[in-house]
């Protein structure tokens, strides 16, 4: 087994919205590998945040890959305003589209990584048959819509599944939700490589602080090597 780097992505929505492009540069410069940004609607989640023109509006903050988590239904009619704002790999859930095939062909037509997220209680074989369409998968270990949520411990077997179900194809296996140094080490021994972490990392008073915040987590995540 090839050892990867797990990849820390740290979720804007436990940040300082005052200052957002501040917050960015700060976690970027503590260590953050990706810039994950949930996008909620008030519709498929029971919270809204931020949409494309926000987005945009920090791009030029970093040049780190913008990991968009699209929590919206209908999101079909999005896709074109997020690629354009700058994302570079854009998530859709597989609720929140009637036709997922069509939606993930739509992300790559558009020039990005196509992902797709799963809800805690979705199953996974109903990704198997798009699999080769897909360049990440993000599992939630809660429900969407909030931070500072308990890590459901189901999804540790359903990362070992989708960990066995791509084999040898290139996806990313994202897990988000409830992600902490205590919880990092049991879904990456399952076979996750990106964790997005929200109130554990923006935790604490600028980039001293989330840079400790972002290393316990990539040092728990390796520990059980
Ligand atoms: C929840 C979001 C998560 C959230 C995670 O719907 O998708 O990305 O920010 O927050 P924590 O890490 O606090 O559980
Ligand atoms: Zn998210």
């Amino acid at each position: 087994m090839t050892l990867q780097k797990t990849i820390i992505a740290p979720s804007v929505l436990a940040c300082d919205f005052s200052k957002l492009g501040d917050e960015i540069e700060a976690v970027v410069e503590a260590g953050a590998d990706w810039i994950h940004l949930d996008v909620m609607d008030g519709h498929f989640v029971p919270n809204i945040t931020f949409g494309a023109p926000i987005i945009k509006a920090v791009r030029n903050r970093t040049d780190k890959i913008f990991d968009c988590h699209l929590m919206i239904e209908p999101v079909d009619d999005f896709l074109a305003a997020f690629a354009d704002a700058g994302c570079d790999i854009i998530t859709v859930h597989v609720e929140a589209t009637k036709h997922l095939d069509r939606t993930l062909q739509v992300i790559r037509d558009l020039g990005k990584k196509a992902g797709v997220s799963l809800n805690p209680h979705t199953p996974e074989n109903i990704i198997e048959y798009v699999l080769d369409k897909i360049d990440l998968i993000l599992l939630m270990s809660v429900n969407p819509g909030f931070g500072r949520q308990s890590f459901i411990p189901s999804v540790i077997e359903k990362t070992r599944k989708i960990k066995h179900m791509i084999g040898e194809r290139p996806i990313d296996i994202e897990i988000d939700g409830g992600i902490t140094p205590k919880t990092a080490p049991l879904v990456t021994a399952a076979g996750a490589n990106v964790l997005v972490a929200g109130s554990a990392i923006f935790n604490g008073d600028g980039v001293k602080s989330y840079k400790k915040n972002i290393d316990d987590i990539r040092h728990a995540a390796k520990s059980f090597l």
